[in-house]
């Protein structure tokens, strides 16, 4: 049996499957990951351009990184990798999908329970009054040269996304970890497992009993948790991951209620 066959019968006969993405599933839509040659972090400290304390003390710098993101997202459009894990969570194969990217393309490929670690950059967030609106606050700010402040208190406003400093919102992470609690498996895609909490989720479903699936196109830091392991583009493999798991439950699935 193949890796892909594998990897389709562990979605067909696991229950409930859980997704958890990183940068990886979203470099087909041309935005660049984190810790591959050529991220966003190649280039120098990420403290410098992407902390709390950049926001604050060095925001010509801070506001530069994420206009230059915002910019690139703008243009971005889900990929083959974002469609096959919308196509399977429609077909009920897989539940939640948790992600640390803030790029919202899971969404857009029509994803409906998606459990965002690392925030979002849809919205801009005051971390003064809590106030939070629209990303567009940021983006026509800039435009203008000017500093984008809250509309309720004056001070700066900052995209809604984690920085480092700054805790994941306990909420997402809490319902992330009863997901990967009660997973029969996590198919994880994307992501170089380096980055704590998150990271721990795949340790999470294994000590619950869960299966590990991981798809990346380089190691990471906990291939020895994975049942199977695919190694490639995200965009190629999950499309023939997911038309076997379809196959896979088409055979099983009695004529007379398919389509139903
Ligand atoms: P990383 O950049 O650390 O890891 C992305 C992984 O995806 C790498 O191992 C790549 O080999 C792999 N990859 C890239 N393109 C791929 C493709 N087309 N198909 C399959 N695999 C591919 O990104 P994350 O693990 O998401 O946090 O990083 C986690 C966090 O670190 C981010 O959310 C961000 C960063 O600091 C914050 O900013 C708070």
């Amino acid at each position: 049996m193949s890796d892909i066959e594998r990897a389709a019968a562990v979605l067909h006969r696991s229950r409930p499957v859980a997704v958890f993405t990183g940068a990886g599933v979203s470099t087909e839509s041309g935005l660049p990951d984190f810790r591959s040659p050529g991220g966003l972090w190649a280039g120098g400290d990420p403290m410098e351009v992407a902390s709390l304390s950049a926001f604050r003390r060095r925001p010509r710098v801070f506001y530069e990184f994420y206009r230059t993101r915002l910019a690139h997202l703008a243009d971005a459009r889900p990929n083959a990798a974002h469609e096959a894990l919308a196509e399977l969570q429609a077909a009920g194969l897989v539940g939640p999908i948790i992600t640390q990217n803030v790029d919202g393309l899971h969404q857009a490929a029509g994803s409906k329970e998606v459990i965002e670690l690392h925030g979002n950059l849809r919205e801009a967030a005051c971390p003064d009054c809590g106030w939070t609106g629209s990303v567009a606050i940021i983006t026509e700010a800039l435009a203008h040269g000017v500093a984008p402040v809250c509309p309720d208190c004056g001070h700066p406003v900052k995209p809604n996304v984690v920085l480092f400093e700054e805790l994941l919102p306990a909420d997402a992470y809490r319902r992330a970890e009863v997901v990967c609690r009660g997973a029969g498996a996590l198919l994880v895609v994307g992501s170089s497992l380096q980055v704590t909490p998150a990271a721990w989720l795949p340790e999470i479903v294994r000590d619950h009993g869960g299966t590990v699936l991981i798809i990346n196109d380089e190691p990471t830091a906990f291939d020895h948790l994975a049942t199977v392991l695919l190694r490639g583009k995200a965009g190629a493999l999950l499309p023939q991951v997911a038309a076997a798991a379809l196959a896979h439950r088409q055979r099983e699935t009695p004529a007379e209620h398919r389509n139903s």
